[in-house]
């Protein structure tokens, strides 16, 4: 085959492909492939272009022995390596090279195993706790009542601890799985906020903390699923009770409809703010991932599974809304929720 009709069969590939001819030069390159090599490679010789020990072997073995063979590749992409997994097919007097991208695959992956290597160390803490004070309640405090009365109330706490950490695992996953499903109900969020308070006033009053609901003026239906926005805001006002308390004040405000210029159309908002400890600069962008706390054990303490704000951040984007965290060290939190409406 000619080098003119090599190109135009390999441009329609999405794959990045490089055809290297007998003379060892590039004889053909596909639009992907420029992406990962940069332009103007027709002409030149392999070694040069190619430069990965690995890769270079696997094309003189394919030359030697004529069987095709897979390699890896390595490109880094300013911040970040991308991996390919390289076939190299030998073709008449030509080698093709075919690169798939396999980087998100191989993220994904380790982003799966993080996941069970948390949550098994979620769980195995409050575990080796209850084994701890079932073997002290069944040996040397058996006959100590009082003993009994207050080991039997931090076993409680351990697992009511992991019920709650499985109950936002299965809330988690729950959430995933529909979130590219658009709610198809409509909410009256100042009715639903005002719920949402008034089924927190235990932890309100336990921490002290006055939570003020402010309306200043919507009174429109914003499409979504109330109990998903019932989670997002019992969440955001738990942690400014929890994390804030030392503001002794909760700031909930439901402002008016609005253009939002990134969701490109009108929103409603509602605002969360506490005027407690607030959240180093750093944190910020981290705080929705999954299991991240910027104080494990101030979490532990006040019965955080570090998972809320994941779930948050996945029920407003099914909502295709826009979540957004504003922090002072020392000064306190305000936390922006938007929904589009229409
Ligand atoms: N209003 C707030 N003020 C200070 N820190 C906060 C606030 N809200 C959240 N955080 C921090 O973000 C972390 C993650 O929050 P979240 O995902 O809800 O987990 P959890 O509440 O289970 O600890 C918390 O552990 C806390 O460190
Ligand atoms: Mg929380």
């Amino acid at each position: 085959m000619n080098t003119e009709s090599a190109l135009i069969l390999i441009s329609g590939l999405p794959l990045p492909v490089l055809v290297i001819g007998a003379d060892a030069r590039i004889a053909a390159a596909n639009e992907a492939v420029t992406a990962v090599f940069g332009p103007d490679l027709m002409g030149r010789h392999h070694i040069s272009v190619l430069r990965q020990p690995g890769l270079i072997a696997a094309i003189s073995a394919v030359r030697q022995q004529g069987a095709r063979q897979i390699t890896r590749y390595v490109h880094r992409d300013g911040q970040k390596d991308l991996r390919f997994r390289v076939t190299v097919a030998p073709a008449g007097p030509n080698i093709v090279l075919t690169f798939e991208d396999q980087t998100a695959a191989e993220e994904a992956g380790q982003m799966r195993r993080d996941f069970v290597a948390n949550v098994s160390h979620e769980l195995r803490t409050p575990l080796t706790a209850l084994l701890g004070f079932i073997e002290t309640l069944g040996g040397a405090a058996r006959d100590d009542a009082q003993a009994c009365d207050r080991f039997l109330g931090i076993m409680a706490h351990e697992a009511n601890r992991m019920t709650r950490l499985v109950d936002d695992l299965l809330s988690l996953s729950r959430v995933e799985e529909d979130e590219r499903v658009r709610p198809k109900e409509h909410v009256d969020l100042a009715a639903l906020l005002s719920s949402v308070i008034k089924g927190l006033e235990p932890q309100t009053s336990a921490a002290d903390v006055s939570v003020v609901l402010t309306n200043r003026g919507t009174d429109e239906m914003v499409p979504g699923d109330a109990g998903q926005l019932v989670q997002v805001f019992t969440n955001l006002i738990e942690n400014a009770i929890k994390y804030g308390a030392s503001g002794a004040k909760v700031e909930v405000t439901l402002h008016p409809r609005a253009h939002h210029q990134r969701l490109r159309g009108d929103a409603v908002c509602v605002t969360v703010e506490d005027f407690g400890d607030g959240i180093a600069a750093h944190h910020i962008a981290r705080l929705t991932e999954r299991f991240y706390r910027v104080d494990n054990h101030r979490s532990r303490q006040v019965g955080g599974t570090g998972l809320g704000l994941a779930i948050v951040k996945h029920i407003i984007s099914r909502h295709r809304g826009r979540l957004q965290i504003e922090s002072e060290l020392g000064r306190g939190t305000k936390i922006s929720v938007y929904l589009p409406i229409s």
